[in-house]
């Protein structure tokens, strides 16, 4: 399952994020966690310290071997160099899996120890200012859709993605990679503004999207969210003294959580897993084309001096094989 955490800086991406990646831990289910967003602070709120967060790879780093080993023996493909982080696997590109070994894991992933078990975490990498300017923003979050577009993944196998909400993320489809994406929203009308924008781009591409409230205080609270987001919104969380410890530096047990958080934990859980059945693998591949021939129209072919949608494989649809030792 392909999960998003989005929203407006500040709102608590990243806080629910770690927490929802130490509750799948708990679960005793497989992880790969992803910090997409501008701020990198996911290792942080997975517990590394400062030291630890630094020496993470990046994954913007490794964009040449990312792409030569996506790239397999693909023949749609002539060179990693003309590989962009749209470009669609075809047959003979090399899939990755939740839980197999890959040289992918092995030069950007880091094992980080959790309450209940280990998960896998990756990191784009820290934004400069020049990075900021789309294409080379793009370039950074462009190796984690490659990632999630090369990636079969089944039910009760988790990537969740910290991710900043914006027009990046549209631009480039990254925002359709997502099983479920829930946006974080405090409330204020700025909260749920974020909100409005990714519903409306969200419509056209049948993005499933749930309104997770948080900071929230009180039922005029509630019903402020209630009223901007109605059904979308899935659940509300308050002030956590949980997340104020691990800001501390002093991380409680995870299972000394308070009683509204793993509540609401589980409730995304659960819509999360909910829509697995609602998967629908033609359209996935459908529309990573479409953005795929998008880009390569606005900038790809132009940059690469290629052709790039003849790298579209019009027989290959991205499927998921569950492996049996599930
Ligand atoms: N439910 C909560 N209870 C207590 N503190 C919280 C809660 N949610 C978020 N915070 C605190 O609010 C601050 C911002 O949260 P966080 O870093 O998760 O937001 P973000 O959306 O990832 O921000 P950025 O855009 O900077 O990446 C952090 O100090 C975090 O600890
Ligand atoms: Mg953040």
């Amino acid at each position: 399952m392909k999960i998003a955490f989005v929203g407006k800086g500040g709102s608590g991406k990243t806080t629910l994020s770690s927490l929802f990646v130490r509750h799948l831990a708990a679960c005793g289910a497989p992880v790969v966690a992803v910090d997409a967003d501008i701020n990198q602070h996911l290792g942080a709120a997975l517990g590394l310290n400062e030291e630890e967060a630094a020496a993470l790879p990046a994954m913007g780093a490794h964009l040449p071997l990312i792409k030569e080993y996506l790239r397999g023996t693909n023949p749609r493909i002539t060179s990693a160099d003309t590989m962009i982080k749209t470009t669609p696997p075809g047959e003979g590109s090399r899939l990755l899996r939740v839980r197999e070994d890959n040289p992918v894991y092995d030069a950007c992933a880091r094992s980080v120890e959790l309450d209940g078990g280990a998960v896998r975490l990756m990191v784009t990498g820290p934004f400069t200012d020049a990075d900021l300017g789309v294409a080379c923003y793009h370039s950074k979050t462009g190796a984690v859709e490659l990632f999630l577009n090369h990636l079969v993944d089944g039910p009760g196998e988790y990537v969740v993605v910290d991710m900043t909400a914006g027009s990046d993320s549209f631009a480039s489809g990254m925002f359709t990679r997502f099983d479920i994406t829930f946006l974080v929203a405090e409330p204020t009308r700025k909260g749920v503004s974020v909100y409005r924008q990714y519903k409306e781009y969200a419509r056209d591409f049948d993005v499933t999207l749930k309104v997770v409230g948080n900071k929230v205080r009180d039922q005029d609270d509630l019903d402020f969210l209630r009223a901007e987001a109605g059904d979308d919104l899935l659940v509300a969380v308050g002030h956590s003294d949980w997340v104020r410890s691990m800001e501390k530096g002093r991380p409680p047990r995870f299972g000394l959580l308070e009683e509204s958080g793993r509540h609401a934990l589980s409730l995304l859980h659960s819509a999360a897993d909910a829509t697995y059945e609602r998967r629908d693998r033609e359209r996935y591949t459908r529309q990573m084309v479409h953005f795929h021939l998008k880009n390569a129209r606005s900038w790809g072919n132009e940059r690469t001096g290629a052709d790039l949608a003849a790298q579209v494989d019009p027989g290959f649809v991205l499927g998921e094989r569950v492996t049996a030792s599930a």
